[in-house]
Order: C-alpha cells, then structure tokens, then sequence
C-alpha cells in the first residue's frame, strides 16, 4: 500500500537539496521557520534553472530559431504542468509575477470590464493579507463599489457561522484566503463556495498551495492566484488561474507586445488565451523553473508533504499550548496548519524573533505580516499588552519536529531572561 508518510531515506534525501540546512547562526544549527515568508530552494531546481539559462535561454514565442523554439517549448512545459498540478486547461493558466500581481491584475480586469459595477458589493474577510485588502478598499474608493467582511472572532478565527451572516450582503465578488498568513487557518472554501453559489469566488492561495493539494474544477474557484517562491520555486513568478468563460470576458490588466492580435494606428485586436494576459517579456526562467519546482514536489508526492506539514503543525501547537507566558492566536483545532503565531507576555515580538536568531539559530518572522486590520482584532482579545504584531514560526517538508524543540527551548530561555 502507498504510504503517506516520508521514509527516512526520502527525508534525508529531501535535506541534501537544501545547503543551507547546514548553515550555522552563531554557532548553531539552522531551523529555518519563515517559510510562510519565502521556502528555501531546492539544488536539484535551481541546477535544472542554471542550465536552462546557460544552455537553451532566449526570448519567447517571437523568433524561429532553436534556442528561441527550445526556450518556448520549456516555457509552455511549465504551464502544462502548472494545468495538471490544478487540475486546469493550459489556457487557464496566466503567469504573474505573484500572488499581490494576480490580484491586482483581478480587479483592474474586473473593473474595467465592467464585471464589477458601482453599488455592486466585493466581500473578503477580516483576516486578509494587505494583498487581498488592499487593491479592493482602494479601488473601491475609485470606482465606488462596495467592500463588505466576513467577521473573524477575537482570535482571528473565521467561523461557519461569521461566513453564513455574511450572506446577506449578497456579494458579487468573493476573495478570501485559501489560508491565513497570521493565524494559519485553512478556510473552508468548500463551505465558502456553497453559500456564496451566484457570486465570482477568488481564492488566494499564496499560502495554502505550497501544502496542500487544490482541484479547482472540483471546488468550484472562479480565480486562483499564488506565487512560486512559498513553494520551494523562484522568485518573481505567480500563477493565476481562472475560468475560461469568464477570462475570455476580462479586458486585460496590462497592454504591450506578445498580447495583441492585430493593432493599428486606431485600435487593437487581442491574442488569444492565455497570451492575451501576458504582456512584455515573461519571467521566462521563472516559469521554467516553476514547472521544475512542481516536478520536484510531485517526485515527493503531495499527500506526503500534507501529512508531514499536519503532523509537525499538531506538535508546534501542542508544544506552544504547553508555555503558560505565551499568548497564541488562530483556532486551536486541526484546522490551524503549517504556522503559528504567538507572543510571549512582556516580551517584544522583534525582540523574540531577534534573540531566537541570534541565540539560538531560529528563523522566525515579526511584525504585523501585512495584516494591520487583523492585529487590530487580535488586539481585542489580547490577554496580554499586545504589541501590534506577533512573531510567527512556519514549517514546511525540510523542518522536524527537533526544529520545534529548538525554538520551544529557546521561547523558555527568552521569557527567563526578560522576568
Ligand atoms: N506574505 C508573506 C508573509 O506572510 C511575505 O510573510
């Protein structure tokens, strides 16, 4: 029977892609916890993207000579394996250069298309990511369409019952997270999309796709966009994905070469899908080191990173419940994965993150991680003096669950020398 849980053998050899594993901080070990932020590289991908500059890199889709016709045939690999990891058509698959681009590139296309109308309404939840938030409340602003919010509770929790009140305002347009950033709750978009059936649902799914496995025809997304670089890929590379009916309706976000049909001194004509949307010269090595991050995942196999990613999860939130200073935020169920969020009581969250760097050889993130109106929430229902950000621990498939002892030893030390 296929197992899903990673072998010894197939996690050392996941550990050997990644050098900087090796790494020492002060004398300690690299734990790399900001995976949320960006994920380490794998060698094997970044080899496989080093020869493909080197040996058969040109511009794309313009000229007629072999590099030409060999770095078009590598780029168009890449969004065939983007189309099969979704579950898409080749021709619903647009490069971006990430998530923040996707959404924007969204509600442009949707204003202008006149999609998105004044008075109608655009709903998103109180726990998005400035990149989500955002281009709505400004664009909003502009254009005169409403933005409604589907209410987190005081920990930042999204609620069967918050997204069922939100019903009455009847949205045109749903974005949400596919999964929180700050309080790592996976949303319940199949929940999401059965009591939103008539609206457009956009999910960005910057942080839930590097773990877990999206069927989009399955549930029913309108829109999908996530960036390459939180799952082990490049840099500067997205993905947006919608819909063919409805992106043969959107007037494109960016005007340029490669995206025409026809132009004249009078007007223009668009390309096709899916090169109507991708105007200018493409992060062509991106995209092609994409589809190698995507082979390199699947030669894992997805349901073992999933599992691995739960487990570790379940013991990072078991072993944070287990500190009596440490205030933690986001559900404390099984729907909380892949990070945490937390603060210990007196204690700065730069000063945490500084110290477990430091000290300890822990990379974490603090700050607000883009979510101002969502600490401003949290804030409510601090326990503590809350200090408008948190410091957040992430994992992904090279972290252990030594990784966490390391960072739960260093968070008791920390809170020893601050009292
Ligand atoms: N969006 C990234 C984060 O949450 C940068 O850290």
């Amino acid at each position: 029977m296929h197992s899903t849980v990673l072998s010894d053998e197939e996690f050392c050899k996941i550990l050997g892609e990644f050098p900087a594993l090796k790494r020492e901080i002060n004398g300690k070990r690299l734990v790399y916890l900001d995976n949320a932020a960006s994920t380490l590289k794998p060698k094997s991908v970044i080899e496989k993207m080093t020869d493909f500059y080197l040996n058969h890199y040109s511009n794309i889709h313009r000229a007629v000579h072999t590099l030409a016709s060999e770095a078009t045939v590598e780029y168009e690999n890449a969004r065939e394996k983007v189309a099969k990891f979704l579950n898409a058509n080749n021709e619903e698959v647009i490069f971006t250069n990430g998530t923040t681009m996707g959404i924007n590139f969204l509600v442009n296309s949707l204003v202008k298309s006149g999609i998105l109308k004044p008075d109608d309404t655009v709903l998103i939840s109180q726990v998005e990511h400035h990149a989500n938030l955002v281009p709505w409340v400004r664009l909003s602003k502009l254009y005169g369409f409403k933005v409604n919010y589907i209410e987190a509770d005081e920990k930042g929790v999204i609620t069967h019952d918050s997204i069922e009140k939100a019903k009455r305002y009847v949205p045109k347009i749903v974005s949400v997270t596919g999964q929180s950033n700050v309080t790592g709750q996976l949303m319940p978009i199949e929940f999401i999309r059965e009591s939103f059936k008539d609206s457009i649902l956009i999910i960005d799914g910057a942080q839930l796709i590097p773990h877990k496995k999206i069927d989009v025809k399955k549930l029913n997304i309108d829109f999908l966009v996530f960036s390459g670089h939180k799952m082990l890929g490049p840099t500067g590379i997205g993905v947006l994905y919608g819909k063919k009916d409805l992106l043969e309706k959107l007037e494109p976000f960016m005007y340029g070469g490669e995206m025409i049909d026809k132009v004249t001194f009078d007007d223009v004509s668009f390309n096709i899908l899916p090169y109507k949307f991708e105007a200018g010269t493409q992060h062509i090595a991106g995209a092609v080191g994409l589809g190698y991050t995507i082979d390199f995942l699947e030669s894992i196999g997805y349901d073992k990173i999933e599992s691995h990613v739960k487990d570790l999860s379940k013991y990072l939130l078991e072993e944070l419940m287990k500190l009596d200073f440490v205030e933690i935020y986001g559900p404390i169920d099984d729907s909380h994965q892949s990070l945490v969020s937390f603060n210990i009581d007196g204690v700065h969250p730069h000063d945490v993150s500084h110290i477990l760097d430091e000290n300890f050889g822990v990379a974490t993130r603090s700050g607000h991680h883009c979510a101002q109106p969502l600490m401003s929430i949290l804030s409510k229902g601090s326990k503590i003096d809350f200090p408008n950000s948190t410091v957040r621990a992430s994992l992904y498939i090279y972290n252990t669950k030594e990784d966490i002892d390391i960072l739960i030893q260093g968070l008791k030390e920390i809170r020893r020398m601050f009292i």
